[in-house]
């Protein structure tokens, strides 16, 4: 039988900060091939262009199980060896609860956490000691943030998550990082800025997609359980360890200009 060949896999590559992690990985070396997963099947094709052949296009809707499960299918022909799962996909609404309809915010969870959850149970088994698997949270993830509720709970939830799940798969020698980010420069705005009348409008100390991409790998080839880029991130954690969560949720609607 032919060796195996070592492979990444980056969900949500197609644009921000997964297309970052791809562009990042492809000069890897001992990476054979990249698998990116998203729904538009050109800004993959164009990011195998940009990259080379090494990029192998997926094209898939992660907030449908089935379809995670046929990825699956998939995977056991490749005869592979998944060094690095990058569970990215994700999106945003900045809005009230009532701005959305009930299919808008399941789809949300679908995406941000059993799509995180599923591709991991279908990635693992394909994993072997040494291999890592990234999961991107947010800054979010670490409070309760009224006018994107869900959003952040789902984001907490990839949190906890990801930590446990790292606990678990010790005995595999598979880490896995929560990748919790502050605000950067990506698209994620255009989908999640609907014109809310009550809505996250200020985004501040945007930072770069790419050197938050950089952090997350360095920490996750360091087997750490959280990534967190940026000093003014930190210090945000931080507080949240300490203050009362009523607080946390007063600074954030004062400095959001929400009444
Ligand atoms: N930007 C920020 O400030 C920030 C901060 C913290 C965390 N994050 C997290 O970072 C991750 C990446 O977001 P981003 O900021 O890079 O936003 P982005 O530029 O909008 O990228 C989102 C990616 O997810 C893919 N995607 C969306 N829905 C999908 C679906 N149903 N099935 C498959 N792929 C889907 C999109 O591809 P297609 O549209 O082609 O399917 C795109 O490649 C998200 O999990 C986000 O929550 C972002």
């Amino acid at each position: 039988m032919e060796n195996k060949k070592n492979i990444a896999i980056i969900t949500g590559a197609s644009s921000g900060f997964g297309k970052e992690f791809t562009k990042l990985l492809v000069t890897d070396k001992t990476l054979d091939e990249i698998f990116v997963l998203s729904r538009s099947g050109d800004k993959l094709e164009a990011l195998k262009s940009e990259l080379g052949e090494k990029i192998k296009p997926y094209i898939i809707d992660l907030s449908v199980p089935e379809k995670i499960k046929e990825f699956g299918e998939y995977l056991k022909a490749q005869n592979a060896n998944v060094k690095i799962l990058i569970n990215n996909a994700g999106y945003a609404k900045f809005c009230s609860y009532d701005d959305l309809s009930i299919d808008e915010s399941l789809n949300m969870i679908n995406l941000n956490i059993s799509g995180v959850v599923a591709m991991g149970l279908v990635c693992i088994p394909f994993m072997e000691k040494g291999s890592h698997i990234l999961n991107i949270a947010s800054q979010a993830g670490f409070q309760p943030v009224p006018y994107q509720n869900i959003y952040s709970a789902t984001k907490s939830f990839v949190k906890n998550y990801s930590q446990a799940l790292n606990i678990e798969l010790k005995e595999k020698g598979i880490s896995v990082t929560a990748v919790c980010p502050g605000w950067m420069k990506t698209n994620l705005y255009e989908r999640g800025c609907i014109g809310a009348k009550k809505a996250t409008k200020k985004f501040m100390l945007m930072v770069s997609p790419e050197k938050a991409a950089k952090k997350a790998l360095k920490d996750a080839y360091n087997n750490k359980d959280i990534s967190i880029y940026g000093l003014h991130v930190k210090i945000a954690v931080w507080f949240t360890k300490f203050l009362p969560e009523k607080w946390i949720m007063k600074i954030w609607l004062l400095q959001q200009g929400i009444k």
